[in-house]
């Protein structure tokens, strides 16, 4: 029923890091090279995005023309148009990710314009990756609520993972942006999108605010979704919800997968030191319940 194998994509040092206080462009190396050595093959580790909505990405050029890239790693940016694809193609990523919504007033207070106005802007920096060869990665928030509208249907969630997938992202993350889901509802959005865009071409994006993201991942893999995002350390809080945690920990799924007897590549007790290590750096206590408990 499950499947023998799961690819992780990394979210920490991105999504998690966009939500913490700033730390040093020096943590944020030391935090990407230790998911690289704990077995992390998709590694997204900034963003290009306007440093006065989010100055904690403000040095992502920097991260990436310095990161220590391993071979067999990739390493990935926000991109949301085209003059972020220029600062991230010669900052050296390696792939980007246009980001929508299937919520209206959540696209125009995340990135300033309407879902449409969206697709319309991303089409050029599709084309300008193609151009060199980039890859694509598509990401939909609000799939199963928005802090502003409450519920979004699912058919309007199928229909922005569809617009991506057919504008040429080679996946389509699904992001469950305030974590409000619960698991049949989290299937049945899975199983309305896998109508319109291949199974095997979702992600799972499910943030824990609520502290269901793991059984809804858990029902969501009935659905065949092979593809999970997460943030060390469960980085990241919540900015619709003040002093709430934020994203699911990658050491809290990779301890459910491999007792599942799933594979992820990651070895556990290195992935804890990086989440133990930016968590310090941080002067917060790790997110993830697996790393208390396996700490000494
Ligand atoms: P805008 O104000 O409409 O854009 O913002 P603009 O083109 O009019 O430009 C305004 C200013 O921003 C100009 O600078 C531009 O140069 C600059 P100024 O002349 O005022 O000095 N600018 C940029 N600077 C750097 N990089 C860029 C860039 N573009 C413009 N790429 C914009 C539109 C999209 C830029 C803005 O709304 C923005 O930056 N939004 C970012 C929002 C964001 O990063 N949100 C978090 C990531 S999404 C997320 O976390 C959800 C996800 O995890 C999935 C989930 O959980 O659901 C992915
Ligand atoms: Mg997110």
């Amino acid at each position: 029923r499950y499947p023998s194998k799961v690819s992780l994509f990394e979210v920490g040092a991105r999504d998690g890091l966009q939500n913490e206080r700033a730390v040093t462009t020096a943590d944020k190396l030391i935090l990407i090279d230790q998911l690289g050595m704990a077995g992390l093959k998709r590694i997204e580790a900034g963003s290009f995005v306007s440093p006065k909505w989010v100055p904690q990405m403000a040095d992502s050029a920097d991260i990436f023309k310095q990161l220590n890239k391993r071979s067999g790693v990739v390493y990935s940016a926000l991109t949301p148009n085209l003059k972020g694809l220029e600062l991230a193609l010669d900052a050296g990523a390696d792939e980007v990710a246009i980001f929508g919504a299937a919520s209206q007033s959540f696209s125009q207070r995340n990135i300033n314009c309407s879902i449409e106005e969206s697709i319309e802007r991303f089409i050029p920096v599709m084309e300008a990756a193609k151009a060199k060869n980039i890859a694509v990665r598509g990401y939909v928030s609000c799939v199963l609520g928005c802090p502003y509208e409450g519920d979004i249907a699912v058919s309007e969630v199928a229909r922005v993972a569809e617009l991506l997938y057919k504008m040429g992202c080679y996946e389509v993350s699904l992001g469950d942006t305030i974590g409000v889901g619960t698991p049949v509802n989290a299937r049945k959005m899975v199983e309305a999108v896998a109508e319109k865009v291949p199974v095997g071409k979702l992600a799972l994006h499910f943030h824990d605010t609520y502290g269901q993201a793991l059984a809804n991942i858990l029902a969501c893999l009935e659905t065949g979704v092979r593809v999970i995002d997460s943030s060390v350390a469960g980085l990241g809080g919540c900015p619709y919800a003040k002093g709430a945690s934020g994203n699911l920990a990658t050491e809290d799924l990779v301890y459910m997968l491999h007792g599942l007897g799933i594979e992820t590549g990651v070895d556990l007790p290195r992935l804890i030191e990086a989440g133990n290590t930016i968590s310090q750096a941080l002067g917060r206590k790790n997110g993830s319940k697996v790393a208390l408990a396996l700490t000494e």
